[in-house]
C-alpha cells in the first residue's frame, strides 16, 4: 500500500506542476495577445493638463527632443500615427523640460510597512497597488517615482502580483537570503532586485523556504551575522544601502509574529494599518494595535531605536451602503484620530480579479483583464485616489517632520 508520505509528495509535485503550468500558461497568452509590459498610453493632447504642463510646452519639448533624435511612441491612426506617449515618454519629457524629480526634494527613501497581524486584510493587495499606483498616477508621474517592493511574506504574494515567475519553484534571490548575505548594493541590485511590469517599480520577492529562515532567525544571525542585531538585519543590510536608489520601499509581511515583522518594524518610516469592516476581523485589528507598543518595547530593549514618523489607518475592502462597513468605519476613526486615512480601499471585483492575470489594477490590460472593463477602471481609478492620498499626507508628515 502506498504510503502517506508517497502520497504527500505526490500531492505535492502535483501542486508545483500545476503552479509552474498556470504561470507559464498567463505568460504565453500575453506574449501571443501582445500585452507583456505596462500598456497605457496617453495622446499628446491628453498631456496638455497635465501638472506643470501647457499646450505650448508639450509641443516644442515634443519637437526639440525629436529633432535631436528621441522616439516617441506612435500608434497608427486613419492613414497616418498619432503620439501614444507611454509613462517614460512622459517621464523624458518632463525631464526635458527640467521639472524637479522628488530625488532632487528628497535625497533618502522612505519606508512604508503596511501592516497587520490580523490575515486576508488587503496587506499585498494594497502594497503592490500602492507601488504601481503611485508611480503611474498622472498627477504624479512628474516626480518621477523609483519604487521598490520589499517582500518578506513566504507565501510571495507581492511577487506574484508584480513579478508572477519569481514566485514559483525555487527561489534563491529572496530579500531574506540577501539579508542574509550581507551583499554591496551593486550586488543587491543585480541579484536581489527586479523590475515589475510597471518601468520603475521594481519587487525584492520572497519565497516559501523563506519560512524556514523566519523560524530560526536568530539562530542563524548569530552563525551569521554575530555583530548585528537580529531585529535591524532588514534596515542595515538592505534598506540602508538602497534607499539612494528608490524613493519608496514598501514592505510586505505575512500576518505573524515574527522576526521579519519585527525587522520591518524596527525598518519603518510610516506604518499603514488596513483596517477591515467586518466586527470580527475589526476587533483582530484593534487587539493588534493595542499590543503594538509592546512589540516597539522589545525593539528599545533590544537596543534599537525607533525611528518611526507616524502610524496612519484606512479602510480595507469597505463596501458602501453597508451599516455595519460604515459603523466599524467610525470606530476606527475614533481609534487613529486624525491618522485615520480619509479615503479607502474598496471592496471592488477588480482587486479581486486582476489575481487571475497575476496583474495588479494599474498593470492590467483591459484585454488581458477577466472581468468588464469598467469594473478594471473602476478598480484603477480608487487606487490612484488611493495613491494620491496617501502620497500627500506623507509629503505632510516629512514636511512636518523636517520643520520640527
Ligand atoms: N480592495 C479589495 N477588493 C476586493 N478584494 C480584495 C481587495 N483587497 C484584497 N482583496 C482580496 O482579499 C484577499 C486577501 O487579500 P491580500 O492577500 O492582499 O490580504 P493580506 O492581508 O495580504 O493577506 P495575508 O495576511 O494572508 O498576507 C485576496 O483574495 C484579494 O484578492
Ligand atoms: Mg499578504
Amino acid at each position: 500500500m502506498q504510503s502517506f508520505m508517497d502520497r504527500a509528495h505526490r500531492l505535492a509535485n502535483r501542486a508545483e506542476n500545476k503552479l509552474t503550468s498556470m504561470s507559464e500558461q498567463i505568460s504565453k497568452a500575453k506574449v501571443e495577445a501582445d500585452l507583456v509590459g505596462y500598456r497605457r498610453t496617453v495622446s499628446k493632447s491628453g498631456l496638455y493638463k497635465y501638472p506643470g504642463m501647457t499646450r505650448k510646452r508639450i509641443d516644442e519639448a515634443v519637437s526639440t527632443m525629436e529633432s535631436e533624435g528621441y522616439q516617441f511612441n506612435k500608434i497608427a491612426a486613419g492613414k497616418g500615427e498619432r503620439y501614444a506617449m507611454t509613462l517614460e515618454n512622459i517621464t523624458a519629457i518632463y525631464e526635458h523640460v527640467e521639472h524637479p524629480k522628488y530625488r532632487d526634494k528628497r535625497d533618502s527613501g522612505f519606508v512604508i510597512f503596511v501592516e497587520s497581524l490580523k490575515g486576508g486584510v488587503s496587506k499585498s493587495v494594497s502594497t503592490v497597488t500602492l507601488a504601481q499606483a503611485m508611480r503611474a498616477h498622472p498627477d504624479l508621474l512628474m516626480h518621477d517615482l523609483r519604487i521598490l517592493v520589499v517582500d518578506l511574506d513566504p507565501q510571495a504574494s507581492a511577487t506574484m502580483f508584480l513579478r508572477h515567475e519569481h514566485s514559483i519553484g525555487q527561489v534563491d534571490d529572496t530579500t531574506a537570503q540577501a539579508m542574509l548575505q550581507q551583499a554591496d548594493k551593486e550586488t543587491l541590485l543585480k541579484e536581489f532586485v527586479f523590475e515589475s511590469s510597471v518601468p520603475g517599480v521594481h519587487v525584492m520577492p520572497s519565497s516559501i523556504d523563506d519560512r524556514f529562515l523566519a523560524a530560526s532567525w536568530n539562530e542563524l544571525c548569530a552563525e551569521y551575522l554575530p555583530e548585528q542585531n537580529p531585529n535591524a538585519v532588514l534596515k542595515e543590510n538592505v534598506i540602508d544601502l538602497l534607499r539612494d536608489e528608490f524613493d519608496f520601499i514598501l514592505v510586505d509581511t505575512g500576518p505573524h509574529l515574527d522576526a521579519f515583522l519585527m525587522n520591518s518594524l524596527y525598518a519603518a518610516d510610516l506604518l499603514l494599518t488596513p483596517v477591515p469592516p467586518a466586527q470580527v476581523d475589526f476587533h483582530s485589528t484593534l487587539k493588534y494595535l493595542s499590543r503594538l507598543p509592546g512589540l516597539y518595547e522589545e525593539l528599545e530593549e533590544s537596543g534599537l531605536e525607533v525611528q518611526t514618523m507616524a502610524h496612519l489607518g484606512y479602510m480595507a475592502k469597505i463596501q458602501k451602503n453597508k451599516r455595519d462597513h460604515a459603523e466599524c468605519h467610525s470606530l476606527a476613526k475614533e481609534v487613529f484620530g486624525g491618522d485615520m486615512l480619509d479615503m479607502s480601499l474598496p471592496r471592488l471585483d477588480g482587486f479581486e480579479r486582476v489575481g487571475e492575470s497575476y496583474d495588479t489594477v494599474i498593470s492590467a490590460d483591459p484585454l488581458s483583464y477577466p472581468g468588464s472593463e469598467t469594473a478594471l477602471k473602476n478598480a484603477r481609478e480608487a487606487a490612484e485616489d488611493f495613491a494620491r492620498c496617501v502620497f500627500d499626507r506623507i509629503e505632510f508628515i516629512r514636511t512636518d517632520n523636517e520643520q520640527q
